[in-house]
């Protein structure tokens, strides 16, 4: 709001020397965009809002490009025109044709382009005003141009680490952490340096090739398992670098938008690191994922898997007064919402008191579930968070684990040793019968065994849980498989 304001008050005081044209469009489609991209990021704090506030920000984003066309500094525009063309080939097939499941590596490269087009941008500035910079300027750029390069190859690092281009496994050696250190510790001083000596250009392109080789040795100790943190951490350092373009380049609306990204995506990685029970530290240094921290999880404890048909999940189903589907990353694999949905949809026609659980991490991203279930049109209004819904279990009829495992493993409050003791989980064990729906005994994200599929109350149903799904809403209809 303060951005805003000063925005307005910026306005009003240069309105009172004369504007032209050109420089009146460009000022009220920043501060439009700026007002919009406000709206956006409230309506995304609700999912009946959510659709409404993307449109809102992605129209934000559309005045801004279009105000910033008009601006009189540009002397002509096929440098633009081209970007525009060549930014369209690479997104909008991006965005049409990447799956659902391959959102974090997607989020991944796009973050890596915003870090090398903030990274340019300051260079660009650099090229152009060099050492005519104010020592403010020329540490805004400095700090530009270094966490949009950390962010390029971080980002390239990740996607790279998720899409299996590079080891998942965390890259360690001795020394590691403090050699990170005085790298990070040399960039400070550098950046420092020229704010007091702004025409040392060696100085300025060293700093440029440091951030590029940082980014890399920061995400190297990290494991594949997180990098949907590392992700959202990387988004608030572009959103950080976007903020210091805006200051050198005194532009409002970036300043906004910077602080609105560089805020959100640190709190998002705070919010992802508590709801997986990891320190955020222990996600920066901690080689979560190595060998060491699997063995952790200790010895598989076996037991006795209770394997039902079909039939049997449909006869149960039949006679249950009141479900819970908790859905896991199973269901994105399987793209199996709208199968899920089919069943809810039976089970409420033969009057089952029908709800979903979502956990916080269930699936690979923030919202994954969410997604998923609103694309199928469940409505919002069947959708409980975990807090929400955790005391109910216990009153339960029948829980449909739909490809979750981790969200639902009673080992997190039961084996101090295991990589997810202490993450809260869904209180699926507590239910009176249990239907778990996955392709085999396979583990989940965490490597580790899971005791819920051994206990007396649950059968286990395997196979492909679209396909599982879709057979037993057809058996409860009636209709057979
Ligand atoms: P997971 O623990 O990853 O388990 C998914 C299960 O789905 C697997 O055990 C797999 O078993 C089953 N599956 C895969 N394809 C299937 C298919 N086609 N049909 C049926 N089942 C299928 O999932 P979860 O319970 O959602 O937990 C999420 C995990 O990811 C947590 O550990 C969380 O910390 C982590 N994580 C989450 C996020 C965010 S933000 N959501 C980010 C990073 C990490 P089978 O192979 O036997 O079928």
């Amino acid at each position: 709001m303060n951005g805003l304001l000063s925005l307005v008050q910026t306005y009003a005081a240069d309105a009172s020397h004369g504007w032209d044209a050109r420089t009146l469009i460009y000022r009220l489609a920043l501060l439009a965009a700026s007002f919009l991209f406000l709206l956006g990021l409230r309506g995304l704090s609700n999912p009946e809002t959510a659709r409404r506030g993307m449109t809102q920000a992605a129209v934000g984003m559309l005045l801004g490009v279009l105000g910033t066309l008009v601006q009189r500094d540009i002397v002509h525009y096929h440098w633009i025109i081209g970007g525009l063309v060549l930014g369209t080939i690479i997104g909008a097939p991006m965005g049409l044709w990447i799956p659902m499941t391959k959102m974090p590596e997607r989020i991944a490269l796009s973050h890596a382009f915003g870090g090398l087009a903030v990274a340019l941008v300051g260079v660009a500035e650099y090229l152009h005003r060099g050492a005519q910079l104010s020592s403010f300027s020329i540490g805004a750029v400095t700090f530009e141009v270094l966490m949009g390069s950390i962010t390029f190859t971080g980002s390239l690092m990740a996607f790279g680490k998720l899409q299996g281009f590079l080891p998942g496994k965390p890259t360690t050696f001795p020394g590691q952490n403090a050699l990170n250190f005085i790298f990070l510790s040399g960039c400070l001083a550098g950046l420092v340096g020229l704010i007091v000596k702004p025409e040392l250009a060696p100085l300025f392109y060293g700093l440029v090739a440091a951030g590029t080789l940082l980014g890399i040795l920061l995400v190297l100790p990290i494991g594949g398992a997180d990098m949907p943190v590392v992700i959202c951490l990387l988004n608030s350092y572009a959103g950080l670098a976007a903020a210091a373009s805006g200051f050198a380049l005194d532009n409002n609306v970036l300043i906004i938008c910077g602080a609105l990204d560089g805020g959100s995506g640190f709190i998002l990685a705070m919010i992802m690191s508590k709801a997986m029970n990891r320190s955020f530290s222990n996600v920066l240094f901690g080689a979560f994922g190595s060998d060491a921290t699997a063995l952790a999880a200790g010895p598989d404890k076996g037991g006795n898997v209770r394997e039902g048909t079909i039939e049997d999940a449909a006869e149960l189903l039949k006679i249950a007064s009141s479900v819970i589907i908790v859905p896991g990353y199973g269901m994105a694999v399987g793209q199996a919402q709208h199968a899920t949905r089919d069943l809810a949809n039976a089970l409420a026609a033969n009057g089952t008191r029908v709800k979903y659980a979502i956990h916080p991490v269930a699936g690979r991203m923030p919202g994954h579930m969410n997604v998923l279930l609103a694309e199928a049109n469940v409505s919002y209004d069947q959708l409980f968070e975990l807090e929400a819904i955790n005391d109910e279990f216990p009153q339960t009829d029948v829980s449909i684990v739909v490809g979750a495992n981790d969200v639902v493993n009673p080992a997190a409050k039961t084996a101090p040793g295991s990589p997810i003791f202490g993450m809260p989980i869904l209180n699926v064990d507590q239910s009176k019968a249990v239907i778990v729906l996955k392709r085999s005994m396979g583990k989940g994200f965490a490597g580790i065994e899971n005791e819920l599929f051994v206990l007396p109350q649950t059968m286990m149903v395997f196979g492909d849980a679209k396909v599982t799904l879709g057979r037993i809403t057809q058996t409860m209809k009636g209709g057979g498989h």
